[in-house]
């Protein structure tokens, strides 16, 4: 195909691969298939705009479905020490956990023992009718069905004779001759029989049940983490304000957090700004050093900082990306352990200004607007006067004769220009439209100084304006 062939965006085809889509980075591109392939490490240096986000997400989409399945269990011998376990499954095959409740008569509360349902908070004890379970207070006479327990303390201060209402009724029956154990349990607002078979299925399920899944079979496979806190990286266990209260406290394993190093097992991470991170990234070296990181209670205060989880997998592949500036302030250890074990690699802020390329842009363009969704097509005007604003960034920003890169501000040109069509009822993007949109894409302070003259004054006219309208106030 070839440029002066094309009359609209709509003829250039896109191509399925993320990592084709990345256009003017072919080191990157390539570094970036072998990093997944090999699950290596990989730090993006480069200006903004550039396809740093973007190149890790692709090769998040080179990987295979993660295998494995995390979950954290409760450990009845030590609670606030809750265990890990991990299931792998072959790629295809889905998980296999399956959980029947067993199956049990479910009866109406006039169907049981009369002081079953007193004890299960159905029917009251002065006048005998039946009420939902819920109600404390008989809804026909007023009286009360039992106390409720309120606060963490009320079991301690509510005195003897007071009557509680029970969730299940132990009892027997007598079948056959035989007497047998059986078990009423209120469900909503009706009772389960459980019979001694059902009960000792349900106590293996219960045992069976003591888990939660932390990292899930089909979790995604690009996790970005901000490092805005230590808790979005390393995971946490929350608090629970009535700590291990045995009634209304829960357990510590059903309060532990994954964080974005976890989240990202088998995995990308991808850390924008890795500088940011300031200390952070030294717990980030440990869990690339460990292929593991414990989760515990990151709040002092919090009853979840005596839980501590060992072992929780972080076997990620490190995509960070950072600013030429920002190099220096990486942790040495950690970049030692990037380039020890993958690859730095500075994306172009510009290519060569070749026909090839210029159909790479036009390319770029299509994804745009198609990627947008709310825009038109451009025409071969339009894509003549963004090839030229490629040009002219080339020479404004990086002083040499190519086609810029820095591709979200061009991105950010077309959807303008598409909006323009758009609100004016025409079908394709003209180069009227795009000259429309650079002219007022200009970063504002471009703007004043056109305007004022340069930023300085444009500021000074501002102040002035301040003071003349305060002048006339007083006045
Ligand atoms: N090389 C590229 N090829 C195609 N499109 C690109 C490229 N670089 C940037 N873009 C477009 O610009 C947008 C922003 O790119 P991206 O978020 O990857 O930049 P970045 O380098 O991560 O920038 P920042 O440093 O600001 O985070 C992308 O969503 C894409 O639309
Ligand atoms: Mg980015």
């Amino acid at each position: 195909m070839r440029l002066s062939d094309i009359s609209s965006t709509a003829e250039v085809k896109i191509p399925q691969d993320p990592m084709l889509q990345i256009i003017g980075q072919d080191a990157a591109v390539k570094i970036g298939r072998i990093v997944g392939k090999q699950r290596r490490h990989l730090l993006l240096v480069g200006p903004p705009g550039t396809g740093k986000s973007m190149l890790a997400q692709a090769i998040a989409s080179t990987l295979p479905k993660p295998t494995q399945e995390v979950l954290v269990l409760h450990n009845p011998e030590k609670p606030e020490r809750p265990l890990i376990e991990v299931r792998t499954y072959p790629s295809s095959k889905k998980s296999a956990r399956q959980q029947t409740q067993p199956a049990s008569q479910i009866l109406d509360p006039t169907q049981v023992p009369s002081f079953v349902a007193e004890k299960l908070g159905f029917r009251c004890r002065r006048c005998a009718r039946i009420s939902s379970p819920d109600a404390s207070v008989c809804f026909f006479c007023g009286a009360d069905k039992y106390r409720k327990i309120k606060g963490p303390f009320d079991d301690l201060i509510v005195g003897p004779g007071a009557f509680e209402r029970e969730d299940r009724v132990h009892t027997t029956r007598i079948v056959n001759g035989k007497e047998e154990l059986i078990v009423f349990e209120r469900r909503g607002n009706a009772i389960a029989l459980l019979t001694q078979r059902e009960l000792s299925k349900l106590a293996e399920l219960e045992r069976k049940t003591q888990f939660k899944v932390l990292l899930p079979l089909n979790r995604p496979n690009f996790v970005q983490a901000t490092g805005a806190s230590e808790t979005e990286l390393l995971g946490d266990v929350r608090h629970d304000p009535y700590g291990s209260h045995p009634t209304i406290g829960s357990l510590p394993y059903t309060r532990v957090v994954p964080g974005a190093v976890h989240e990202a097992h088998e995995g990308v991470l991808f850390i924008d700004e890795l500088s940011s991170l300031g200390r952070l990234q030294r717990f980030l070296l440990t869990a690339m050093q460990e292929k593991k990181y414990p989760i515990s209670g990151r709040n002092q205060s919090s009853t979840g900082s005596s839980v501590r989880v060992d072992g929780v997998p972080a076997d990620f592949i490190l995509v960070a990306a950072v600013n030429f500036n920002d190099v220096s302030h990486i942790l040495p250890p950690l970049r030692s352990r990037i380039l020890g074990n993958g690859y730095e690699v500075l994306m172009n802020s510009y290519m060569e200004d070749s026909e090839e390329n210029r159909l790479k842009l036009v390319q770029f363009l299509a994804q745009e607007i198609v990627r947008d969704g709310r825009i038109p097509h451009a025409d071969a005007g339009a894509i003549e006067e963004m090839i030229a604003l490629a040009k002219r960034r080339a020479k404004e920003i990086d002083g040499v004769n190519g086609l810029s890169l820095r591709l979200r501000m061009l991105a950010g040109t077309i959807k303008m220009a598409g909006d323009l069509a758009i609100s004016e009822g025409r079908n394709l993007i003209t180069a009227e439209d795009v000259r429309f949109a650079i002219q007022h894409s200009r970063p504002i302070e471009e703007q004043a100084s056109e305007k004022y003259g340069s930023w300085y004054k444009a500021s000074l006219s501002d102040f002035e304006l301040k003071k003349e309208r305060s002048g006339s106030e007083v006045a």
